[in-house]
C-alpha cells in the first residue's frame, strides 16, 4: 500500500484554500435564504465494539467474550443552518457524510459551488439542516486509537445527537425539533441503517432518507479495504502525519463521479480532493452490516441512488427499478413505506455532478412527506 505519487494535486495552493475553507466553515454563514452556524453537541457513547475491528458485522454476531466497551464523551461539529423566512419550526434534517467526506458534502463553502449545495436547496423550502463530520471525522472528536471508531461508536453518536434534536435547544431562541428525518450519504446511510437495526422502534428518526446506499445481497464479495482506501498518513503527510495508519483515505474520487466526464465539473473534483477527510478501517469492513435485514424500524424508508454510479450500478443493477425496489425492500420488513428512485444521469456522489438539483428535489420532496408537510 502506498500513497499515489501520481496524483497532480496543485499542492502550493493547498495550505490557502484550506485557510479559506477553514475560515468559511468557522464564521456565520448567512445568505437570504439560510443561516449557518457551528454547533458542537456532546454525545456520551456507552456500547460494545469488536475486539477486532476488522469484524465485519460490528459485533451485532461476535461472541461477547470478543467484544470491549467504549464508554466516552466525544464532541460531534456539525453545520445548523435555518431558513430566514418560512420556516417549518418542527422539522430538522440530520444529514450525515460518506466515508472521507466531511458536513461539506452537503453545503459546499465556497461560493461557486452554491447550486450544489442541499442545505441551501432545502432552506429554500423552510427546511432546517443539522449536517454533522462523523467521529474521526472533520472537526468532531479524533480519538487517537482509530479502533475506537466503529459502527457502535459512530452511530452511536449520531443517534444520540438526533435525541438532542429532540430535547434540546440547539441553539438560543430554537426550540427542540418534534421531527428528526435521517439522511446519509453512502457511509452515512449504513450508519443510519446500523442505528435502525440496534434501536428498532426506539431509533430517534421519523424517516430515514438513504442516498447513495444499496443493501447488499449477503453472498457478495466485500471490497477489500486495502484496494480503495490507504493509511491517511501515507496518502496526504503534511495533513495526517500522526495519526494512527487505521485512519485511512483515498487517492483517487473518480470512482464517486459518474464515468461520463461531461457529468461533472473538473472543478468540483479539485475541491473534492481539497476538503476530503478520513475514515477508519473498521468503518469501511463494518460496512457488511449493509447485507442485513432491519427488522423492527418502523418509520418510512426511501433509497436514491444515481443511476449513474460507477459501483452500486454497474452491471446493469439500477436498469429494473421494480425489480431493485422488491429486492431492497424486503430488507426493511417493518417500515411504514420503502420506496427506491435512481436518479437519471447521477454518480456516487450525487450531490455533487450536473444532476444534483434533480436529486434534491427527490431529497427534499421525501423529507417533506415523512415530516408530514405533504
Ligand atoms: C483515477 O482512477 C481513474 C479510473 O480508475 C483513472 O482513469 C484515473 O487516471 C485515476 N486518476 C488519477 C489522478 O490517478
Ligand atoms: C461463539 O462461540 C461459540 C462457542 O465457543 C463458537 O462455536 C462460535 O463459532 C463463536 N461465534 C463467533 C461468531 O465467533
Ligand atoms: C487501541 O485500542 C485497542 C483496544 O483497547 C488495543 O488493543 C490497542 O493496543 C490500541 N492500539 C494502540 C496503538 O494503542
Ligand atoms: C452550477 O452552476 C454552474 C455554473 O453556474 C453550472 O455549470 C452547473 O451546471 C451548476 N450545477 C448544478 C448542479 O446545477
Amino acid at each position: 500500500m502506498s500513497a499515489d505519487k501520481g496524483f497532480s494535486e496543485p499542492s502550493m495552493f493547498k495550505p490557502t484554500i484550506l485557510l479559506y475553507i477553514f475560515l468559511c466553515l468557522q464564521s456565520i454563514y448567512v445568505d437570504a435564504a439560510c443561516s449557518c452556524e457551528p454547533v458542537i453537541i456532546p454525545a456520551k457513547v456507552d456500547v460494545l465494539v469488536p475486539k477486532d475491528p476488522t469484524e465485519p458485522f460490528a459485533g451485532l454476531e461476535s461472541n461477547v467474550s470478543d467484544l470491549r466497551h467504549v464508554d466516552e464523551t466525544y464532541n460531534i461539529f456539525g453545520s445548523f443552518c435555518q431558513p430566514g423566512t418560512g420556516k417549518r419550526e418542527d422539522v430538522i434534517q440530520l444529514l450525515v457524510a460518506g466515508l472521507t467526506y466531511t458536513n461539506q458534502y452537503w453545503s459546499p463553502a465556497i461560493e461557486e459551488f452554491q447550486n450544489y449545495s442541499y442545505v441551501s436547496f432545502a432552506c429554500k423550502r423552510g427546511l432546517s439542516s443539522f449536517a454533522i463530520d462523523s467521529l474521526g471525522v472533520g472537526l468532531s472528536s479524533r480519538p487517537t486509537n482509530a479502533s475506537d471508531v466503529q459502527f457502535p461508536t459512530s452511530a452511536g453518536t449520531i443517534s444520540k445527537v438526533a435525541r438532542h434534536l429532540r430535547t434540546s435547544s440547539i441553539l438560543p431562541g430554537v426550540k427542540p425539533f418534534s421531527k428528526v428525518i435521517g439522511v446519509g450519504h453512502s457511509l452515512g446511510s449504513v450508519l443510519l441503517t446500523f442505528g435502525a437495526i440496534v434501536e428498532g422502534a426506539q431509533f430517534p428518526f421519523d424517516g430515514l432518507l438513504l442516498t447513495g446506499d444499496l443493501s447488499a445481497p449477503p453472498s457478495q464479495t466485500p471490497v477489500p479495504s486495502d484496494s480503495v482506501v490507504f493509511p491517511a498518513r501515507d496518502v496526504e503527510p503534511l495533513r495526517w502525519s500522526g495519526l494512527d495508519p487505521a485512519y485511512v483515505t483515498t487517492n483517487n474520487r473518480s470512482i464517486f463521479y459518474p464515468a461520463d466526464p461531461n457529468s461533472f465539473s473538473p472543478r468540483m473534483m479539485i475541491f473534492d480532493a481539497f476538503t476530503k477527510d478520513v475514515a477508519t478501517i473498521a468503518t469501511f469492513d463494518q460496512q457488511a452490516i449493509n447485507s442485513l435485514t432491519v427488522p423492527k424500524y418502523r418509520g418510512p424508508v426511501a433509497k436514491v441512488v444515481g443511476g449513474a454510479d460507477q459501483f452500486l450500478c454497474a452491471a446493469g443493477r439500477c436498469l429494473d427499478v421494480e425489480a431493485l425496489r422488491n429486492s431492497q425492500s424486503v430488507m426493511w420488513p417493518a417500515a411504514k413505506s420503502f420506496d427506491v428512485v435512481v436518479q437519471r444521469g447521477s454518480g456516487h456522489d450525487l450531490n455533487l455532478d450536473f444532476f444534483a438539483t434533480a436529486a434534491f428535489r427527490t431529497f427534499s420532496s421525501f423529507v417533506e412527506r415523512f415530516a408530514g408537510l405533504k
